[in-house]
This record gives structure tokens, C-alpha cells and sequence, in this order.
């Protein structure tokens, strides 16, 4: 085979393909993975999860430095911020793991091109460099994981500077006195909790009466009362119909969703975070005969495959959540597909975590979704409140509540606010995986003192009989 001739080209190096392509390497396939952008990762690591997760991280210590560690007797001088610091840490991170992913690529030998990826026909894809340089590949197969970008906001232009996405809200030089956010979606509260937390006075403007659609309301109706307690403000049930830079800072216009008067608002800067869109430009769909959906996602079947034979497509430019790990998944199930084998996703099973602080996380179905599907239930709750290893820590806010199906008992969702909740949910998938019940989790050991003890104690809280409340 010549240097250009691979069994599987995916474009584009996100979770969703670098993990394909290292999969299908693994499985014997000859694979080579387009990145446009230099560094490999996608927006999930050079602007997205990683750099959003570094500085959630850094800005939590900050926020505990100042509000909690005098209360474990630990005293020092005057608190200061170094945000070029906390932003340099954010680059190494980020910086790090990228080199890890072409570390990886070549220990699993998947050949990495960097340059626009272009399907010119089936099995046919141009490598195109910025200078225009062109390299041919032929390929038996090609998987797109070409990702998503920023939902734009009509009237209000993305500058970087004042008028932000999320790539520019993660790269401030300076905390803003006064930041508006629009859109109280995941994106929206963990930077605006970054913010918040190094000093900025935050305004969230949603269009919606609730917060994080389309997560539990319950739930959001937790996050919303902590977070308002940190000192997010929260407009909701507003449309944001205007952001205009102006030498003092930005003005927002907003009005009322269903209509009425327009009000404005001064900021020093604002985040629009309103949403992502699929990603296909200069994919060539078009001349490839590939078909999209009305909102430009690229159709596929049951196995991942478009309406053209061998060309496949994952992740955030398909259905389904904008999630990093619902496009790996994807990932390794295609690979597996075009090695022969048995590639499945649970789309059941996906958890979604916001890491806020305390952290919001669930998987399986809401209590509005399983009332709206005529399913009986029963629940369970534990408060974070009575959990031994919170009060040690002094992590007391939220709950953990349990789903189970009313006759069977079986696990149909779980969802927890509070410390750690990002990791508790993977005991919550795995429930789901294995179709446990509710009972399950309650007979299965969890150690003690330990935050997991509440996923427990609301699993024996399903049938009434939790001990600690
Ligand atoms: P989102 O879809 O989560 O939230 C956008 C919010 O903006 C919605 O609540 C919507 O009602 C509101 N909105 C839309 N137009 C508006 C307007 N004109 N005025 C006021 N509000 C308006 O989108 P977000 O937060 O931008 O995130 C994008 C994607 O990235 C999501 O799919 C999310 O799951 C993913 N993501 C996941 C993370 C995680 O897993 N921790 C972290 C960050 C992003």
C-alpha cells in the first residue's frame, strides 16, 4: 500500500475521531486521522472540556481559598488572583494532553495528515493545507467526526474581546467587572461560575423559565438556588435580542419571551452560549452526495453509515447530545463496525455532567420524561446534608435521587447535585448498563465515610427504608 492509500480516513481528530482512529488501529485497519487545526484533541481539548475543567478547577480553589479555608483553620496574608498564572496552567494542561493524543497516534501507528479534510468522491479524500498545498488519500472507508461550532445569536457579533464564545471566555486577560452570560445551558453556568468565583459580578439571561433544559427540574431547580447563593443572577424567561460593544463596555438588549418591553443592560463583556451547531464546512458534502438533516447535522443510519456507501459519521455533527463522551463511544462502535464486529451505543446511558461546584450530573430518564411516558415510578432521595464524608468536608448542598420503575423496581434514572456528583454517575451508568434495581445498588457495599454512601442511601430511600434521615 502506498503512503496515501489507508482502510479508514477520519476527519477530524476530536474524541470522537482520534478515538476512532486509535480503535480501528488497534483492530488491524490501515487509518489516518485530518486535523485542521495544529494541535490534535478537537475543541474538547484545545477549547472546550479541558481548558473549561482546568479553570473551574483553579477558580474553585480560589472560591475556597477565600470563603472556606479560614473555617479549617488555615490563615494566611491577602488573598491575590494571578489569572495570567491560572491561565498558563490552563495552556499546559491543554498543551499536554494534545501531545498525548499524537503520542498515542503513534504508538497505535494511525499516520496523522494536519490540513482541511475534503471528501472528493467515495473513498476519496484531499488533505487541504492552509498554503493550499494538496495530498490525496484513498481510503475504503471515511468517517467524519467533524464536530460543531458555536451557535451564532442574530445581532450580536462574536468579536473575542467583549462580545465572547466560549473559546474567548476562557482566555480573558483580565476578570471583568461585570459579565452577562446568555444561554443558562451547561457552557453558560460553568463559565459564568469561573467568573463568578475570581470576582465578576455575573448576570445570566435565559430564554427559558428554568435553567439547564433539558436536565431534571428538580435538579435545575437545585443548581439554580445554590448557584444563585455563589452570586449568579439570573434573568430567566428573557430573550437577549441585541449586543452592541461600545466604548464603556457592551450593551445587551432583552425583552421578556413572550414579548414586551425592551430593557438593556451595561456589561463589561458578554458570553453567548446559546448552543452549538454542526460543523461541515468545506467537507464537500454537497459533491459527495452526503445529506443532512434541516438542522445540518449529517444523517446516518443504525451503524453510523450516511446515504453514501463508506461514508460513515460520530459525534457532535450527528444526532444525539453534544457530549465528548457520547462522540468516543460513537467512536469505538464505528470502528468496531468497519472491523467486522458488533459496534453498539446506549443511548440510555449516557450521563451529562455540569461541572459547577457543587457538580450536576445524571443519566437515564427525568421525572418529567417518564411522566410524560405514562411510566409509574417510585423515588428515592438522600440529602448531601446527612452524608458523613460531607460534612467532613463541609460539602453539605444537594441531593442524590433514584428513579426505579414501580413494579420492577429497575434503575430508569438517577440524578445528583452535589461534591463529586461527576463521578458518582458512573456507579448510576453502570446500574443502568446492567439493568439493576434499585435494590441492587442499596445491597452493594459502599464505603465508608464516602460521598457514595448517599447514592446508596437513596437507593434504600426508593422503598423508605434509608437509615442516616
Ligand atoms: P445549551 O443548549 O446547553 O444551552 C443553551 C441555552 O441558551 C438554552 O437553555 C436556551 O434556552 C438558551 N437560549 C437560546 N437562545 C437564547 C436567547 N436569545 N436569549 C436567552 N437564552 C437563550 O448550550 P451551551 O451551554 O452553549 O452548550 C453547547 C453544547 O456543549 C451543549 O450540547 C452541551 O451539552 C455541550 N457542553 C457540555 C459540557 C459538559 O458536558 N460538561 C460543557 C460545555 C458544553
Amino acid at each position: 500500500m502506498s503512503d496515501t492509500a489507508f482502510d479508514l480516513v477520519v476527519i477530524g481528530s476530536g474524541p470522537g475521531g482520534y478515538v476512532a482512529a486509535i480503535r480501528a488501529a488497534q483492530l488491524g485497519l490501515r487509518t489516518a486521522c485530518v486535523e485542521k487545526r495544529g494541535p490534535l484533541g478537537g475543541t474538547c481539548l484545545n477549547v472546550g472540556c479541558i481548558p473549561s475543567k482546568a479553570l473551574l478547577h483553579s477558580s474553585h480553589h480560589f472560591a475556597m481559598a477565600g470563603q472556606e479555608f479560614a473555617e479549617h483553620g488555615i490563615a494566611f496574608g491577602k488573598l491575590d488572583l494571578d489569572l495570567a498564572a491560572m491561565m498558563a496552567r490552563k495552556e499546559k494542561v491543554v498543551d499536554e494532553l494534545t501531545k498525548g493524543i499524537a503520542f498515542l497516534f503513534k504508538k497505535n501507528k494511525v499516520t496523522h495528515f494536519t490540513g482541511l479534510g475534503r471528501i472528493d468522491a467515495p473513498g476519496k479524500v484531499a488533505v487541504v493545507e492552509e498554503g493550499g498545498k494538496e495530498t490525496a488519500l484513498t481510503a475504503k472507508n471515511i468517517v467524519i467526526a467533524s464536530g460543531s461550532d458555536v451557535a451564532p445569536l442574530p445581532g450580536v457579533a462574536i468579536d473575542e474581546k467583549k462580545i465572547l464564545s466560549s473559546t474567548g471566555a476562557l482566555s480573558l486577560p483580565k476578570v471583568p467587572k461585570r459579565l452577562a452570560v446568555i444561554g443558562a445551558g451547561v457552557i453558560g453556568l460553568e463559565l459564568g461560575s469561573v467568573w463568578r468565583r475570581l470576582g465578576a459580578e455575573v448576570t445570566v439571561f435565559e430564554y427559558l423559565d428554568r435553567i439547564l433544559m433539558p436536565m431534571d427540574g428538580e435538579l435545575a431547580k437545585g443548581a439554580k438556588k445554590i448557584l444563585t447563593k455563589q452570586g449568579l443572577q439570573f434573568e430567566l424567561g428573557v430573550k437577549v435580542t441585541a449586543a452592541k460593544a461600545t466604548k464603556q463596555g457592551v450593551e445587551i438588549a432583552f425583552e421578556a419571551a413572550k414579548g414586551g418591553d425592551a430593557k438593556t443592560l451595561v456589561a463589561d463583556a458578554v458570553l453567548v452560549a446559546i448552543g452549538r451547531v454542526p460543523y461541515t464546512e468545506g467537507l464537500g458534502l454537497e459533491k459527495a452526495g452526503v445529506a443532512t438533516d434541516a438542522k445540518g447535522r449529517v444523517e446516518i443510519d443504525a451503524h453510523f453509515q450516511t446515504n453514501v456507501k463508506g461514508i460513515y459519521a460520530i459525534g457532535d455533527v450527528v444526532r444525539g447530545a453534544m457530549l465528548a463522551h457520547k462522540a468516543e463511544d460513537e467512536g469505538i462502535a464505528v470502528a468496531e463496525i468497519l472491523a467486522g464486529q458488533a459496534g453498539h451505543v446506549n443511548y440510555d446511558a449516557i450521563p451529562g455532567v455540569v461541572y459547577t461546584w457543587p457538580e450536576i450530573a445524571a443519566v437515564g430518564k427525568t421525572e418529567e420524561e417518564l411522566k410524560a411516558a405514562g411510566v409509574a415510578y417510585k423515588t428515592g432521595k438522600f440529602p448531601f446534608q446527612a452524608n458523613s464524608r460531607g460534612r467532613t468536608s463541609g460539602d453539605l448542598e444537594g441531593f442524590v435521587k433514584i428513579l426505579a420503575d414501580e413494579k420492577t423496581d429497575r434503575v430508569l434514572g438517577v440524578h445528583i447535585i452535589g461534591p463529586a456528583a461527576g463521578e458518582l454517575i458512573g456507579e448510576a451508568g453502570l446500574a443502568l448498563e446492567f439493568g439493576a434495581s434499585a435494590e441492587d445498588i442499596a445491597r452493594t457495599c459502599h464505603a465508608h465515610p464516602g460521598y457514595g454512601e448517599a447514592v446508596k442511601e437513596a437507593a434504600l430511600a426508593v422503598e423508605g427504608r434509608a437509615i442516616h434521615a
